[in-house]
């Protein structure tokens, strides 16, 4: 059986992933959709034509994980297509954010990704894609979103080493790193402190997001930078030292 795989697809970017995705691609037999709220999962399932499987989940529990990692092994699916979307992010200083919000935030950018990665690995084979969610945050070290900067760099680096180790199997691994993009994200992430308007004046759709994800993926690009305002930051960030940034993003 050949399955599509979408992390955070109750919401968002994830759930934007599993809409375009649906009767899209030939030689998928079934969308697996998961993110903790059942309800959204449902109701996103049922709207779909292709069939779903939802798993009502709560990726930095590691209970969790351990039984979908049994359910993996013994469905044995084809992964076609991964795509970790599950991700949040607190905007606010260091010490306005509360430590243990700070590791949940560890915990399910990094290491629910890392695993999930991991456990997937098997199941992909030559012409399976993952797209990774990274953010265009992981440019350069981000004063008032410092964790969730780190977070997402650390999903490029990781993601962009992983794509070289299974190229040869014919894995394509592809990291989309969107500037703001207009999804409920915005509601937590807000929780200690509010956007700056230019998180506001630059936020794209969603749908934009997951179609440059697709042609990038498509096209086996290890990157995927949507929109051309963030694709000069992404150059600008390449080749400016850091430190002038900071005054702007502070
Ligand atoms: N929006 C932006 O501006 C932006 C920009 C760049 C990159 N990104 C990245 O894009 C990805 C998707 O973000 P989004 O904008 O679509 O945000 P979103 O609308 O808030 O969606 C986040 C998704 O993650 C799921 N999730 C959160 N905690 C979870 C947990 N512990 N276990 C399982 N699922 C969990 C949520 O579902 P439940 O609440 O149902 O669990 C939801 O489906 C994230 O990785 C984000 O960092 C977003």
């Amino acid at each position: 059986m050949n399955i599509m795989l979408i992390t955070g697809a109750s919401s968002g970017i994830g759930k934007a992933f599993a809409q375009y995705a649906d009767g899209r691609y030939r030689g998928i037999d079934e969308i697996w959709l998961i993110a903790r709220r059942k309800d959204a999962l449902e109701s996103l399932a049922n709207s779909l034509k292709t069939p779903c499987k939802i798993f009502a989940m709560d990726l930095t529990d590691a209970a969790a994980m351990g039984r979908f990692r049994e359910i993996l092994s013994i469905a044995s699916p084809r992964i076609r297509i991964l795509v970790n979307a599950a991700g949040l992010g607190y905007l606010g200083t260091c010490d306005s954010i509360p430590l243990e919000d700070q590791c949940h935030e560890i915990s399910l950018n990094v290491t629910a990704l890392t695993e999930m990665t991991t456990i997937c690995l098997p199941f992909l084979g030559k012409g399976s894609r993952v797209i990774q969610m990274a953010s265009a945050a992981s440019f350069l070290p981000q004063p008032l979103f410092a964790v969730y900067a780190a977070t997402k760099a650390y999903v490029l680096f990781y993601s962009k080493a992983l794509a070289e180790e299974v190229r040869k199997k014919g894995i394509i691994i592809t990291s989309v790193c969107p500037g703001p993009v207009d999804t409920p994200f915005f509601d937590l992430a807000e929780k200690y402190a509010a956007s700056r308007l230019i998180k506001v004046l630059f936020r794209i759709s969603p749908e934009k997001v997951v179609k440059c994800a697709f042609l990038a993926s498509k096209r086996q690009k290890t990157v995927c930078v949507p929109g051309v305002s963030m694709k000069l930051f992404a150059v600008a960030c390449k080749f400016l030292p850091h430190g002038l940034f900071m005054p702007f993003l502070r």
